[in-house]
C-alpha cells in the first residue's frame, strides 16, 4: 500500500511542509480516535481541483467499534458526499452532523469535521465518525474523554496540534491505554479514570487525586511542570520499588497559545522491564562465571608454574611450561567473554573472533619469541561472530600453530624477523583459518599422522571437536620451499556442543 507521502504527492497539491504537518499528526492522532470513540479519517483535496477530497490517513478508536472493516485510505469522495468537510475545509469552522453511509449497510453516522491547520492555513479536513445511538447513558469517563477530544480538535483547528517536537520521532502520543489523567490550568487532578487511579496506587500514591495539584505528587513533577510551562508534550518512565514502572506521557492543552489544562496518560510497563531485568541479571551472571573461570584457570597456572619451578628435569619442566601456555590461552577466551562489549546490541555468549586473537597474539609475542629470533606476527580479515564452543578450542589451536612458528619455522639465529600471518576469512557458515611463515618449511617425511604433542592437540580439536578440516602444506610448492601454510575450515552450523572444554 501507498504511503501517506506517496498518496499525498500523487493526488493532492499538497507541498513538502504541508505533507509532513499531516504526517505528524496521523502519527499522534490514536490518542484522539480513543478520546472520541470514533474512527478518524484525514481528507484532503484532491489535485485536480473538482471539488472531491481524497482519504490520506485513517485510524480506528482502541476504546469503540469501528465504523470501517475495509481500509477507505486512498478512496476519493465528491463533495457533495461529504458536504461537512467541505463547508470545514472552506470555513475553517468545525461543523457537526450526521451522515447516511453505506458501510456493511446503510448507516446513519454521527460525524463531526475539523479543519486542520497546517503552517500556511488550512491543509486538510479530519473528521470522527460513530456509530448514533440515542438511547446510550454517557459515563463521566466517556464524558471526560469527548470533551478532552474537544480540546484536541481545536487545538488541532488552531494548528497547536500535533506538536513539533513529535517531528523528532522519538516522540510519539501514546493510546489511551492504562489510564488517564486530566489536569486543570494549575495541573491540579481535574479527573482521573479508575485504570490511572489503580496506576498511581502501584505507584505508591494512596491519596485521593481528585483536586490534588499535581506538582505535590513526588512522582514526575519536576517533567510536568516543566514541560506545561514550555507547552510541550513529554514521556517519564516512573518507578517503584523496582516492582512497578509505569510511562507517564504528558500532553499541553492549549487555547490560543494559552495552557488550559494537560492531559496525562500512562501505560503500565512493569512486566517488560521485569522480563529486561531478569534478562540482565542472567547476562551478568554468566559474565561472572567465566570471570571466575578464568581466575580459576590463573590458579591453575601458577601451581603449575610452581611445581615447574621445583623439578629438576628439563623435559619434564617443559612440558609443565607448556601447559601454563595452553591454559594461558583458554583463560584469555574467559577474559573476553566477562567482559562487558559496551555495544548497544549483545553478543551473548558469542565472541567476535578477532577481537579474541589480536590479544592472544600479543601474549604469544610476549612468551615465546626471544631476542635471537624475533618474529612479526600479522592478523588479517574478519570472521565475524562466532559461538563461545568455538572459540575456546580454537584459541588453543591457534597459540599452539603460532608456538611451532616460533620453535620450528626459523631455526637458528637470523637477521630479517620471520613473517607470520594469520588470516581469518568467513563465508556465511563456514569459518577459514590460516596461519602462514615464511621460514624453512616442513622437515622430509613429515606426516600428520604421526606428530608431537601440539599438532596432536591441534588435530583432535579441529576434527573431532569442530568437526574440520586441517591442510599443512609448504607454501610455495616442493621445489622451492619457503614457509608453512597451515589451513583450517571450521563448519559453524551443525556444530557438535562441546564437551570438553
Ligand atoms: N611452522 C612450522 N615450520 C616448520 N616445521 C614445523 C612447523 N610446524 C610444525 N612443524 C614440524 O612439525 C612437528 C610437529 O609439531 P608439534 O607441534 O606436533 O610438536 P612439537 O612442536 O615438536 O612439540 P610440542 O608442540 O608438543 O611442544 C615439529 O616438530 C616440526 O618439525
Ligand atoms: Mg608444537
Amino acid at each position: 500500500m501507498a504511503s501517506l507521502s506517496e498518496l499525498a504527492r500523487e493526488h493532492t497539491a499538497l507541498d513538502e511542509e504541508e505533507i509532513r504537518h499531516i504526517r505528524r499528526l496521523v502519527r499522534s492522532w490514536g490518542l484522539l480516535a480513543d478520546l472520541s470513540f470514533s474512527d478518524l479519517l484525514l481528507f484532503v483535496p484532491t489535485a485536480d481541483d473538482n471539488g472531491s477530497f481524497v482519504v490520506l490517513g485513517h485510524v480506528r478508536p482502541s476504546t469503540g467499534q469501528t465504523m470501517y472493516r475495509a481500509d477507505p485510505v486512498g478512496q476519493t469522495f465528491r463533495s457533495s458526499e461529504r458536504p461537512l468537510v467541505r463547508q470545514s475545509y472552506h470555513h475553517g469552522q468545525i461543523q457537526q452532523g450526521e451522515l447516511s453511509l453505506r458501510l456493511t449497510f446503510d448507516e446513519l453516522v454521527k460525524v463531526e469535521s475539523v479543519p486542520v491547520k497546517g503552517p500556511s492555513g488550512i491543509v486538510a479536513v479530519m473528521t470522527s465518525e460513530a456509530h448514533i445511538d440515542p438511547d446510550r447513558l454517557y459515563s463521566e469517563l466517556e464524558r471526560t474523554y469527548a470533551h478532552t477530544y474537544q480540546r484536541f480538535a481545536h487545538m488541532v483547528r488552531n494548528a497547536e496540534f500535533p506538536f513539533k517536537i513529535q517531528e523528532e520521532g522519538r516522540f510519539r502520543a501514546p493510546r489511551v491505554g492504562d489510564g488517564t489523567v486530566v489536569l486543570d490550568q494549575d495541573l491540579k487532578v481535574d479527573f482521573a479514570s479508575p485504570n490511572a487511579v489503580s496506576a498511581f496506587h502501584r505507584l505508591g500514591v494512596h491519596r485521593n487525586l481528585f483536586g490534588l495539584s499535581f506538582p505535590s505528587l513526588s512522582i514526575g513533577d519536576d517533567e510536568v511542570k516543566k514541560a506545561a510551562k514550555e507547552h510541550r508534550p513529554m514521556i517519564v518512565e516512573l518507578e517503584h520499588s523496582r516492582e512497578t514502572t509505569v510511562v507517564m506521557h504528558f500532553l499541553p492543552l492549549l487555547v490560543d497559545g494559552e495552557l488550559t489544562g494537560g492531559l496525562l496518560v500512562l501505560r503500565d510497563i512493569s512486566d517488560l522491564r521485569r522480563r529486561d531485568r531478569l534478562l540482565l541479571s542472567k547476562e551478568a551472571t554468566i559474565r561472572e562465571i567465566h570471570h571466575r573461570v578464568k581466575n580459576n584457570l590463573q590458579t591453575i597456572s601458577s601451581l603449575l608454574r610452581l611445581q615447574s619451578r621445583r623439578v629438576d628435569s628439563p623435559e619434564a619442566k617443559s612440558a609443565l611450561d607448556e601447559s601454563v601456555r595452553r591454559i594461558a590461552s583458554i583463560a584469555l577466551v574467559h577474559e573476553t567473554l566477562s567482559q562487558d562489549t559496551g555495544e548497544d546490541y549483545d553478543t551473548g555468549d558469542d565472541v567476535v573472533l578477532v577481537e579474541l586473537v589480536k590479544p592472544l597474539v600479543r601474549m604469544v609475542e610476549e612468551s615465546v619469541v626471544l631476542p635471537g629470533r624475533p618474529i612479526r606476527i600479522q592478523v588479517s580479515g574478519d570472521a565475524g561472530v562466532v559461538p563461545s564452543e568455538v572459540a575456546m578450542p580454537l584459541s588453543v589451536v591457534i597459540t599452539e600453530l603460532l608456538q611451532n612458528t616460533a620453535d620450528h619455522a626459523f631455526g637458528g639465529k637470523r637477521d630479517e624477523p620471520g613473517q607470520v600471518s594469520v588470516q581469518l576469512d568467513r563465508d556465511r557458515e563456514v569459518l577459514y583459518l590460516s596461519v602462514e611463515d615464511d621460514g624453512q618449511g616442513l622437515p622430509a617425511g613429515f606426516d600428520l599422522a604421526d606428530t608431537g604433542l601440539g599438532l596432536t592437540i591441534v588435530q583432535a580439536f579441529v576434527r573431532d571437536e569442530l568437526g574440520g578440516t586441517i591442510e599443512m602444506s609448504e607454501r610455495n610448492g616442493p621445489e622451492h620451499p619457503v614457509g608453512t601454510r597451515v589451513a583450517l575450515t571450521v563448519p559453524l552450523s551443525g556444530r557438535r556442543r562441546s564437551d570438553r572444554i
